[in-house]
């Protein structure tokens, strides 16, 4: 249960032109609906720390964390598929701040990387390398060997010259490698085309026709240890049925495996549970469990899942300050101190975040319309027309909401903007966990040839 004030998802729509803060608010204004997020006394929370006080102490922009929700998306996510006994390997892709893999150590879950980078970090946050899955379209050589070397408990293959290069690898290394095959079911998530990613057109996976002959080759590999299939279909998925038919298919891809006189002992379902933005519906995890138990509960094989979005995406906001107000060609112009290098989802994909006031809009405040955009120069860099917001005055503070997920991760230091600093709570503590890269830093990394520095 929440502590807050106000936990209404979405509030009903006004008729008339203006609009009221108060019990009734605009369809639009998306109220935080994390139940460790919200607005206590006026004042917009994270757990029992108030926004306004991290502002002043640390600066904008910055991210800020909940590591409560995190337990509790687990908690969720492990009873939705009881009694089956999944294991839950977070996509660390989504947010890798060692803070939170810390966490989710703790809680027991593997991770699901797909770089280098990811297996150091993994590693340093104390994953045990059994629980990590390694993915990825195009792993290298040295990725390969280091994953190999680590003793990662599965590598996800995605090809035959994939799965060729692993064995040479094990070989040189005199080790066995723990290999899945991933699978492109040929199945249309129903998400964003540029996350899509297990229809025939996309590069992931061995082909679903292909797959039997492959599986059949890897199973003869004295290097390779062929234990099953995984699959992963997208992102940002609210359809059940794109899963239910992935599952389909993966069980009948089991049959035809065992028919063929070959073992498999695990699936990997991939990720793709997908939340709400907007205060309507993210995927049912008890739809989603029901329907895994149902295609694949009996199946003997070992189950695992890699979530990330749904872990962690609704457990943070990006803090931004208001630094001008301007109108042009008849509309306003809210100009912010983050920019789409602090949060890319929007220019990437047309994204939408909610705005929240840091301070809770006054019940009769007038609603106006305002494009919110970042400093950056391109006019890509925005985060959205919001037609119902209030007033914004500079030195006003918003958070963008549900950006705990692809937000700091894919952050850039475009613009020679310094990557964002990252804050984690719980309870009433706080801590810097990641912090706001020093551009001295920066200029650290770079040399210009003797023959050019004066
Ligand atoms: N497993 C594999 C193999 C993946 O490629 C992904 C995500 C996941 C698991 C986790 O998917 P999730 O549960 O988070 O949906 N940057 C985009 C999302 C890209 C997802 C890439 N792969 C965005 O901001 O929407």
């Amino acid at each position: 249960m929440s502590n807050f004030d106000s936990v209404s998802l979405v509030q009903k729509k006004r008729t008339n032109c203006c609009t009221n803060w108060g019990n009734e608010m605009p369809a639009e204004f998306v109220r935080p609906h994390v139940a460790q997020i919200g607005y206590r006394s006026g004042e917009l929370f994270v757990e029992q720390v108030p926004v306004r006080a991290i502002a002043e102490e640390f600066g904008t922009p910055f991210y800020a964390y909940s590591a409560t929700a995190v337990r509790e998306r687990i908690e969720m996510l492990r009873d939705a598929l009881k009694p089956a006994d999944v294991r839950i390997c977070y996509a660390m892709k989504a947010n890798n701040n060692l803070s939170l893999l810390q966490i989710l150590a703790g809680l027991g879950c593997g991770m699901d990387i797909v770089s280098g980078g990811e297996l150091e970090r993994a590693l340093a946050a104390g994953v045990p390398a059994q629980r990590i899955v390694f993915s990825g379209v195009g792993k290298s050589k040295q990725e390969i060997k280091a994953a190999v070397a680590a003793g990662v408990g599965q590598l996800n293959v995605e090809s035959t010259e994939e799965l060729e290069l692993i064995a040479k690898v094990a070989r040189n290394g005199g080790k066995k490698a723990p290999v899945v095959l991933r699978v492109n079911p040929d199945v249309d998530a129903a998400t964003h085309p540029k996350i899509t990613t297990g229809t025939r057109h996309n590069k992931f996976g061995i082909p679903y026709e292909s797959a039997l002959a492959v599986y059949a080759k890897a199973s003869k590999l004295s290097e390779i240890d062929c234990l099953g299939v995984a699959v992963h279909i997208g992102s940002q998925i609210t359809d059940i049925q794109p899963f239910r038919r992935t599952f389909e298919r993966v069980a009948e891809l089991v049959g035809r495996i065992r028919a063929q006189g070959n073992t498999i002992a695990r699936l990997d379902l991939g990720g793709g549970l997908g939340v709400s933005y907007d205060g309507g519906s993210g995927i049912d995890i008890a739809t989603y469990g029901a329907n895994l138990r149902e295609t694949l509960g009996d199946c003997g094989c070992e189950l695992t899942i890699e979530p990330g979005r749904l872990v962690v995406a609704e457990a943070g906001i990006l803090v931004s300050e208001v630094l001008y107000n301007k109108a042009q060609g008849g509309e306003k112009f809210t100009i912010v101190d983050a920019g789409m290098n602090d949060l890319m989802r929007p220019a990437l994909y047309d994204a939408r975040h909610p705005v929240w006031p840091v301070a809770e809009p006054a019940a009769e405040a007038v609603a106006e319309p305002c494009h919110i955009v970042g400093p950056v120069c391109e006019s890509s860099d925005t985060f959205g027309k919001y037609e119902q917001l209030p007033p914004l005055a500079s030195g006003d503070l918003i958070a963008l909401g549900v950006a705990r997920a692809y937000c700091a991760v894919m952050a850039s230091s475009y613009n020679a903007r310094p990557l964002v600093q990252e804050i984690l709570i719980e309870g009433d503590r706080y801590r810097l966990a990641r912090r706001r890269q020093p551009v001295a830093a920066m200029l650290k990394l770079e040399q210009a040839g003797e023959w050019i520095a004066p």
